[in-house]
């Protein structure tokens, strides 16, 4: 029986998913989060839909046996590939994807119109964002970039930097022109350039759509409804890896601004 007392499993390829748990962590203080980062296999976004999905499916498996309660694909580039079938192996536990989540926050503006995505390859090859968007408005245009070294990049460490801003302006230049109404970073690795971005996007007023807080959100609503909140409690982040833990932990620990307890290899 699964339990309120119950982890969150959120998993990605490598550091980008922390964007996701780091949102969690300040919607949700008192529960326990399992977090799993493929670092053996980053970068996702270059790997062919099938290579992606068996993956995900791994990660699912583990995260399954770890017996959490509810699963954040915090990868838009599994989402794109697998999320329907990571939702039929995961029956009694509810799987919410990073896609449905930024385009919920889509919804939640103005009558948006023009829309950019960033994303990994495979994201932007799948037109996941394209079909999602068109289901939520058909008026809606979406322009489209991949930005395939930014997760290269985001896992080195290598954010705010002169080579960060000068391939973000390589990427985004031609982004800033179309006159957007909101830009979504449909990768979980780029909010990690934030800062970079806002500088590179400098005087053109669009809205950043980080689906860390949607997805969030979305989580403790879901919670809260199924009455599967843990409550009294001060939550745990454990973390799991499957290669080189000493490396994703220096990363993590950075970004999330706080020491983490043991960050543990496990092959899947
Ligand atoms: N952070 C992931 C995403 O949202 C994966 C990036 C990658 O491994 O290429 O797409």
């Amino acid at each position: 029986m699964i339990t309120k007392q119950a982890p969150i499993g959120i998993f990605d390829s490598g550091i980008g998913g922390l964007t996701v748990a780091k949102a969690v962590m300040n919607a949700l203080p008192e529960e326990d989060i399992i977090y799993f980062g493929d670092t053996a296999r980053v970068p996702y976004g270059i790997k062919s839909v099938d290579t992606v999905r068996k993956y995900g499916l791994q990660v699912t498996d583990f995260l399954l046996r770890k017996g959490v309660k509810m699963i954040l694909i915090a990868c838009n580039t599994v989402s794109s590939a697998a999320e329907k079938e990571i939702k039929e192996k995961c029956k009694d536990i509810p799987v919410l994807g990073v896609i449905e989540a930024g385009t919920f926050a889509v919804s939640q503006l103005n009558n948006p119109l023009k829309i950019g995505v960033i994303g990994t390859l495979a994201t932007i090859g799948s037109c996941a964002y394209d079909k999602a968007l068109f289901k939520l408005n058909s008026r809606i245009s979406v322009f489209s970039r991949a930005c395939p070294l930014l997760v290269p990049l985001a896992e080195e460490g290598w954010t705010h930097n002169e080579i960060a801003e000068q391939v973000l302006h390589v990427y985004l230049d031609e982004v800033k022109e179309q006159n957007l109404d909101a830009l979504i970073l449909g990768c979980t690795h780029y909010p990690l350039f934030k800062e970079s971005i806002s500088r590179v996007m400098n005087g053109h007023k669009m809205t950043i759509i980080d689906s860390a807080e949607a997805i969030a959100g979305k989580a403790k609503s879901i919670l809260q409804k199924t009455k599967m909140i843990n409550s009294n409690h001060h939550g745990s982040f454990e973390c799991y890896v499957s290669d080189k833990p000493q490396r994703f932990q220096v990363l993590a620990e950075r970004f999330l601004g706080k020491e983490l307890n043991q960050v543990e290899v496990v092959s899947l």
